[in-house]
């Protein structure tokens, strides 16, 4: 039997202690756990001391390039197109993916979005997608690269070769409170997105309630941190530092997020899904070699719908097909009239995730058609008796502890009352 080089328990004890752990060490941690010589009660004390202690970006880098280094490294040598990707932490209603990807495929570039599935309120790329009939999120790497060359972009699952030990890591962290951690939220999606081999890189780090992280003095740590690791990797990696104190639109689920989508795609929809699809293609597009590309034009003239319906079309999807709708629905009214002055995104996203759009467990199904429609926005005049959203399941026993969810989590005010939204939608730019 190979002698191994380090003891764990000495180097949890460095991280409980506020100590350094060197490149050695990190990258022999990485191993160990992930075939299995370190054990998952280890682990855990040692991503609680990483929580509690944080880490320096030395041995940031070196968990990142460790946890890359577990698994395959992609690589696009010989497409005739530049890639460039995008990758949000995460928010609610945050659908923006879906008319972001085929946006700026039209542009004759690359997007190879390796995409998750939701856990907890905050939706999944791949969710979304799977509402359409027909769509599958599997590919074979031959589909894969001959898609990308052909239609441009891609939105499909990240196969188990990519960083593996941030999958074995990621489930570990979810079911010991170890998630919100800089150190190992960075490491964990810069390993993924590095390893998937894209040239350029554009994250939306959010901020507020929706969020991983709520304080945006945290969430601008996050954008550096991820940012410095992306360049120091090779990868063009900018980010914007966005607001989710808010739901992004009107769609919180899955089918009625694709619906959305769609509205964008054909040059309408809500003006926040927008804005940030309008900022995030700039970004990319800039990295790509075309920083004063027409994207607005692209949505307009249905370019972006075009490539949508063949990305659609490519994987399986009938673009053309109706979207599931739920059985049920109920609908909570304006108790007076006044102003929305609140609606907080979080207990939004729970309320959803409640009504069967998200799963609790990785084995769990969603369910396509459940979710909330929002019939208004804060600052929007209400009156009494209008409808404020709209929530649909096809379970109607799920509606009671949907509505537990949103108790004080919207308000309507006075005219000239506060409006609280947290700040503008793009709030700062790394890079
Ligand atoms: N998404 C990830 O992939 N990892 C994290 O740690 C948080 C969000």
């Amino acid at each position: 039997m190979a002698i191994e080089p380090f003891d764990v328990v000495d180097l949890i004890r460095i991280k409980r202690d506020r100590g350094v752990l060197n490149t050695a060490q990190i990258r022999w941690m990485i191993d160990a756990y992930t075939r299995g010589y370190i054990a998952d009660e280890q682990m855990s004390a040692m991503t609680m001391a990483i929580f509690l202690n944080g880490m320096e970006r030395t041995e940031i880098r070196d968990l990142t390039l460790a946890m890359i280094d577990s698994g395959e490294r992609l690589k696009f040598d010989g497409l005739s197109k530049r890639t460039t990707d995008k990758h949000s932490t995460g928010g609610v209603g945050d659908k923006i993916t879906l008319p972001l990807a085929p946006l700026v495929a039209s542009f004759g570039v690359a997007v190879p979005q390796l995409s998750g599935r939701g856990l907890g309120h905050t939706g999944g790329t791949l969710d979304k997608l799977e509402s359409i009939p027909g769509w599958r999120a599997s590919l074979t790497n031959e589909d894969f690269y001959s898609q990308l060359e052909d239609v441009g972009a891609v939105v499909c699952a990240a196969g188990s070769g990519l960083a593996p030990a941030d999958g074995k890591l990621y489930s570990l962290r979810d079911i010991t409170g170890t998630v919100e951690s800089i150190p190992l939220i960075a490491s964990s999606i810069m390993s993924k997105k590095i390893a998937e081999g894209t040239a350029a890189l554009v994250l939306d780090v959010k901020f507020g309630s929706g969020a991983f992280l709520q304080d945006p003095a945290r969430g601008l740590e996050l954008a550096e941190t991820m940012v410095q690791l992306g360049t120091d990797a090779g990868v063009a990696t900018t980010a914007l530092l966005t607001n989710m104190n808010v739901p992004l639109g009107y769609a919180i689920g899955n089918a009625n997020e694709v619906r959305e989508s769609l509205e964008v795609l054909a040059g309408g929809g809500p003006s926040d899904i927008v804005e940030l699809t309008l900022a995030l293609a700039r970004e990319m597009l800039a990295l790509a070699g075309q920083p004063d590309a027409d994207v607005e034009s692209a949505l307009q003239d249905g370019r972006a719908m075009d490539t949508w319906r063949r990305m659609i079309s490519a994987q399986g999807g009938d673009p053309d097909a109706t979207l599931p709708v739920a059985r049920e629905t109920l609908v909570v009214r304006a108790t007076h009239s006044g102003v929305l002055v609140e609606q907080q995104a979080l207990p939004f996203g729970v309320a959803a995730w409640r009504l069967g759009a998200g799963r609790a467990r990785k084995q769990d199904p969603v369910h396509h058609a459940a979710g909330i429609d929002l019939h208004a926005k804060p600052g929007d005049a209400v009156t009494a008796g209008q409808p404020l959203f709209t929530m649909s399941t096809d379970e109607p026993e799920r509606f009671e502890r949907a509505l537990q969810a949103v108790v004080g989590a919207y308000r309507i005010g006075n005219v000239g009352d506060e409006v609280l939204t947290g700040g503008p939608l793009i709030a700062g730019r790394i890079g």
